[in-house]
């Protein structure tokens, strides 16, 4: 196995996942508790993650010392490789220049089993970096193997002790080597087999999931989405009729959905359902909320209460089962004391309030999106509810900035049907991680016939992504957005602009709240 030690990036789980599609099994220790990690499971190697402190402040986070002498090999990345020079006798410096964020590339001046059968001597290579240090001396041992423009310590290796160091991150996407660069380590450098798989996920999961609940009840929530939905389909398999699955529609849902979801599971999977029509609950509370924050506490906390509600008139269950994955978990986690930031208070962990009285089964807590489709695929979920676009719980309240309102949803609605119509019938839904449309607070001037108009921005949003932690905007055509705008002005009352968003993530997060 491999261990991950966590200093607080907001992406150590995706080093996880790229560990896992190595096939090899990893386990992720935050850097307090790492020393008894490592003693525990005695891993082969170990990866040290990154992380928003700086080694050269004094209280910054440092690795056990003991894993440099275990004579094992140890992957540093970003924050990983300054602390791994800080530790072993190099030394870190504030980047005078601000730093490197975003795309960069790497030139390769030597070889290294790090990169072994992948990169040679004199190739340029796509990286992503995001760091405000950098290394300055190298410890003894330490050579630098691979340079970029504001780092000549871009990938660093001492390869007697086999520590290999990289000021970019192997781990995301647009790191396009990244995950070969991860898995030559897991394999080639650690010498792991690479023989772990989702069908072993799943068993371990409905071992855990039946070891969990013995024969108590367990009620589940269903959003509509995927993640909730393979959650439930997973504890159905694990422990039968212990589970029933309560819908609550929320009002804040798009054109057709409760009804797909209905459908699906009282139709395809006879799963037990409650569906419950809460709309004017949901609204009446959203009635002059305009902080997305405010919003999100507020669908978090109703959702658990009608619940708990649910929850009594079933007779008592003592379990609640949730879709949580980990981009959910990690963007909202520093509240129970990790070292990473809060960006948004997800509505399945962040908007759960104290005195909720019922335990947590959360399956997919370690998974990404995409994984968690291989698991719905191996599961049996049908196809076009695998494939799905994500959808938050919030619903279009995060879709809708400003105050959220029926007749705003009822146009946001109208405005999305659209929109994911023309992107279906071009083709081009697979090819999008997630398209949808925002409602602005703006209005603008229009004219219409020989009439002013004074209505509301309607902003296209349509990213590329395999994870939901990066993105990437979608390129439609210019053809292509222009007929949608075209439709939803003529087509959709309250609506006379119609904009595109040309934000990645970072800088800009994929939801607009
Ligand atoms: P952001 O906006 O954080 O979104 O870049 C990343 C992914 O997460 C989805 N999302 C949520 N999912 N509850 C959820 O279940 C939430 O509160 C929530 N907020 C955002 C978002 O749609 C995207 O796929």
């Amino acid at each position: 196995s491999i261990l991950i030690v966590d200093f607080g990036s907001q992406v150590t789980q995706l080093i996880a996942r790229r560990v896992r599609e190595a096939g090899v099994y990893s386990e992720i220790a935050p850097f307090q508790s790492a020393e008894a990690a490592f003693a525990r499971m005695r891993p082969k190697g170990v990866i040290l993650s990154g992380g928003p402190a700086s080694v050269t402040a004094e209280a910054s986070p440092r690795a056990p010392q003991a894993l440099f002498e275990a004579g094992i090999p140890i992957l540093g990345i970003c924050y990983g490789q300054q602390l791994m020079s800080a530790q072993l006798g190099g030394s870190v410096v504030i980047s005078g220049d601000g730093g490197e964020f975003g795309r960069a590339y790497v030139e390769v001046k030597q070889p290294c089993a790090l990169f072994d059968g992948l990169w040679s001597v004199g190739e340029r290579h796509q990286v992503w970096m995001s760091h405000g240090d950098k290394v300055d001396a190298l410890p003894p041992g330490f050579t630098p193997v691979a340079v970029s423009e504001g780092a000549p310590y871009a990938i660093v290796a001492d390869e007697a002790r086999r520590f290999y160091g990289v000021q970019f991150h192997p781990e995301v996407v647009h790191t396009p080597d990244g995950a070969r660069l991860i898995a030559n380590f897991a394999r080639h450098v650690c010498g792991l087999a690479g023989d772990w798989s989702m069908a072993e996920f799943r068993e371990a999961k409905i071992a855990e999931i039946r070891a969990q609940v013995g024969e108590r009840r367990v009620i589940c929530g269903l959003s509509g989405g995927v993640d909730s939905a393979v959650a439930a389909v997973l504890i159905h398999e694990a422990i039968g009729d212990q589970l029933t699955c309560v819908f609550v529609d929320h009002g804040l849902m798009r054109a057709g959905e409760a009804d797909e979801v209905v459908s699906l599971f009282r139709g395809h999977y006879n799963i037990p359902l409650v569906h419950v029509e809460a709309e004017a609950l949901f609204l009446g509370g959203l009635a002059g909320v305009t902080d997305p924050e405010a919003k999100r506490k507020f669908i978090g906390k109703t959702f658990i209460d009608v619940f708990e509600d649910e929850a009594r008139k079933l007779g008592g269950a003592e379990f609640l089962a949730q879709g949580t994955l980990y981009p959910d978990v990690i963007e909202s986690v520093s509240f129970t004391g990790g070292p990473s930031v809060t960006i948004k208070s997800h509505h399945n962990v962040g908007g759960l309030p104290e005195r909720m009285n019922m335990r947590l089964v959360e399956p997919l807590r370690e998974l990404f999106k995409d994984e968690v489709r291989v698991l719905g695929r191996e599961l049996g979920l049908p196809e076009a509810f695998v494939g799905r676009h994500p959808f938050p719980g919030p619903g279009l309240a995060i879709r809708i900035p400003g105050e959220v309102t029926k007749e705003r949803c009822d146009i946001l609605r109208k405005a999305d049907a659209i929109y994911l119509e023309e992107i279906r019938a071009n083709g081009l839904y697979d090819a999008i991680w997630q398209a949808f449309a925002v409602l602005l607070p703006v209005r603008t001037v229009g004219v219409m016939g020989d009439g002013r108009t004074y209505e509301s921005v309607c902003a296209l949003r349509a990213v590329t992504s395999t994870d939901g932690m990066t993105a990437d905007i979608y390129p439609f055509d210019a053809g292509f957005l222009a007929r949608v705008a075209t439709r939803i002005v003529n087509e959709v009352q309250g609506i006379n602009r119609v904009t595109y968003d040309y934000t990645s993530k970072p800088p800009g997060t994929i939801e607009w709240e």
